[in-house]
């Protein structure tokens, strides 16, 4: 009976519990949207880049950006979008462009409470993207 039970609870468990403190830390579901809709509306103010969006619908986009957020930080999402490479490839975004964009994350944030070490960790799961995102 027993070695029933410890099979029972082997079977029912996880093979690895995910870590979602990142994604509890920026606020869960409502925070992820929140930051997404405020990087959104920064970036189609920003006059450094926002000629960049101007063929981007920017609800398609806050969309995105939410479930790729949510997915990184080890929330219960799936990004289904275009690979970084392939949907930044014809855009030639530069450095100063992906700082620009990196601020505008700091600032959504900031506006959502967000803690500076909190902000870096999400910062530091999307600077190894910039190899695929910026070209020339
Ligand atoms: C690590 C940094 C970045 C991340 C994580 C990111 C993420 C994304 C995502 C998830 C999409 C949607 C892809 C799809 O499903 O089609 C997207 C598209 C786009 N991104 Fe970025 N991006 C980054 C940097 C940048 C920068 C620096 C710019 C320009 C300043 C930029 C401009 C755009 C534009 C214009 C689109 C829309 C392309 C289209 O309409 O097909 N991105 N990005």
């Amino acid at each position: 009976m027993a070695v029933l039970l410890a099979l029972l609870m082997v079977l029912a468990t996880p093979a690895r519990a995910a870590d979602d403190s990142l994604f509890r830390a920026l606020g869960g579901e409502a925070g992820v949207a929140a930051i997404s809709a405020g990087l959104v509306e920064r970036v189609y103010a920003d006059e450094r880049i926002k000629h960049l969006f101007q063929e981007t619908n920017p609800r398609f986009l806050t969309e995105q950006l939410r479930k790729q957020f949510c997915e990184l930080s080890g929330g219960p999402c799936k990004y289904d979008g275009e690979t970084m490479k392939k949907s930044h490839a014809a855009l030639g975004i530069n450095k100063a462009h992906f700082n620009a964009l990196v601020e505008d994350l700091q600032l959504a944030m900031d506006a959502q409470g967000v803690p500076f070490a909190t902000q870096n960790r999400l910062l530091a799961l999307l600077a190894p993207m910039y190899r695929d995102v910026v070209t020339r």
